[in-house]
């Protein structure tokens, strides 16, 4: 039996995607346990990519069984059009599960979401816009439409009755906009439940009974640490729990059963949306690391925001999350820096702080405090052991272990299953 949490660090789009299809090859399930379609997940198979949103990334394997559980928010017209693409490439979906348990996004989620940022102006959150807070908001609110729901078409359309007069109240008086129609809703989304239905079932007794028998699980943590509603910079957060706890309420599997947490961190930092980032480099160093990295987003497109490793929230991230290994990807992408500068503690004020401030106000004023490195200049994307690593990179990661206090466990030197380093046993 193995069950290893994979977790982002940082602001997301650290590699999740990468190393969980790495991993992959020795599991049997694949879970998504949180988030929706605001993720963008990259897998690269021979040359050849894949950009998965509520797609599990154990997908490309025909015998995994990949699951959506019902920590998720389901966006019923996204998995399909990704079980299509899929499928249309020559990957065999029917390994798909989808929890019963699972909320539904809905129209007037994407609507709210977009009509909300619009309305807060220059205070937006610079959301996604996939309807993942308003579809968290009802499920809260106790009138969120499930899965359960969903395939059942008598209760779909009994749910909708009463919430879809709230929600038009809602989009006409406050945001002046056209109500929506219900007949048109339904019939789209009994469209939806027809082709979904096949894959639905309780999640929750398939993901306990595999590990009663045996099986290895991975849990695919979608978004990151530093977006996570609680621990994140809040306002400016995701809707749910990326950290590894949000395996125990999003999948159903309690913590005791976890063996293993492996924390992706990107070997410098970025962040797409609005919100504090203490290391963001507003200048060359930060176009440079833009484009080396070919930072624009894989949902929305949007450039996005660099700047230099911050060892203080991947230590943070390993206290909240219980990190026991260090993925570090992208370590190539700084192959042509002169200089590298790693982020190991917090000035306020002049002095040293040992937690990072829950006040917005507070840490926009922090300094960060930077080690300076020497680059390695020269291309690592085909190096193949820890050995081989030019020493100054290898001087760049011991001390990044030394200052979160997390072991490394594999080093990604390129976005292929073959460019990974392993120096741990992880499942
Ligand atoms: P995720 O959201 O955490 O899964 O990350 P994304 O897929 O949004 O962004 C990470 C990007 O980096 C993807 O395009 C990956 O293919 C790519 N990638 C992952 N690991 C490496 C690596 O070690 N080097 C390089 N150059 N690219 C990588
Ligand atoms: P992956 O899984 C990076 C950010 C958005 C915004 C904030 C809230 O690919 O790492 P939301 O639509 O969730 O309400 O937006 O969170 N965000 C992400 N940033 N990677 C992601 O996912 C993200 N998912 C959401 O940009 O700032
Ligand atoms: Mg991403």
């Amino acid at each position: 039996m193995s069950a290893v949490v994979i977790t982002g660090t940082q602001w997301g789009d650290e590699g999740k995607g990468k190393i969980v299809d790495y991993l992959a090859a020795r599991a049997d399930v694949v879970v998504r346990f949180q988030g929706g379609s605001n993720a963008g997940h990259t897998v690269t198979v021979n040359g050849e990519e894949y950009k998965l949103r509520l797609m599990p990334s154990g997908i490309l394997y025909p015998k995994t069984t990949c699951v959506i559980g019902n920590g998720v928010v389901l966006d019923p017209q996204v998995i399909l059009d990704e079980m299509d693409a899929m499928s249309a490439r020559g990957v065999d979906v029917s390994t798909v599960k989808i929890s019963n348990r699972a909320h539904v996004v809905m129209p007037y989620h994407k609507l709210f979401d977009e009509l909300n940022e619009a309305l807060r102006g220059s205070n937006k959150i610079g959301t996604t816009k996939r309807g993942i807070g308003p579809c968290y908001i009802d499920k809260d609110d106790r009138i969120g439409i499930r899965v359960c729901d969903l395939i059942d078409g008598e209760e779909f359309a009994a749910k909708l009755k009463t919430i879809l007069p709230l929600k038009n109240r809602i989009l006409e008086r406050v945001y002046d906009h056209a109500p929506l129609d219900f007949d048109r809703i339904v019939e789209e989304y009994n469209g939806y439940a027809q082709r979904l239905a096949p894959y639905v079932c309780d999640t929750i007794s398939l993901l306990n009974d595999e590990l009663d028998a045996g099986k290895k699980i991975l849990f695919e943590g979608a978004q990151a640490t530093m977006l996570d509603i609680d621990y994140g910079t809040y306002p400016y957060v995701t809707a749910s729990h990326p950290i590894s706890g949000g395996v125990g309420v999003g999948a159903g599997v309690a913590p005791k059963r976890i063996d293993r947490v492996v924390g992706v961190v990107k070997a410098y930092c970025t962040r797409v949306g609005e919100g504090p980032f203490p290391t963001e480099q507003l200048n060359a160093i930060g176009d440079q690391l833009r484009e080396c990295g070919h930072e624009f987003g894989t949902v929305t497109g949007r450039p996005r925001r660099t700047g230099w490793l911050d060892a203080c929230v991947v230590r943070y991230a390993g206290q909240l999350s219980g990190i026991d290994y260090m993925a570090v990807t992208r370590l190539d992408i700084l192959d042509t820096f002169d200089e590298i500068k790693m982020c190991v503690g917090y000035k306020l004020d002049g002095k040293m702080l040992n937690e990072i401030p829950a006040s917005l106000k507070v840490l926009a004023r922090v300094e960060p405090v930077y080690e300076t490195f020497e680059g390695w200049r020269t291309p690592i994307s085909a190096i193949r052991s820890y050995d081989e690593l030019p020493s100054a990179a290898k001087k760049y990661l011991e001390r990044m272990a030394e200052v979160t206090g997390i072991g490394l466990g594999i080093v990604s030197v390129g976005p292929n299953r073959d460019q990974t380093i392993v120096l741990a046993d992880i499942i």
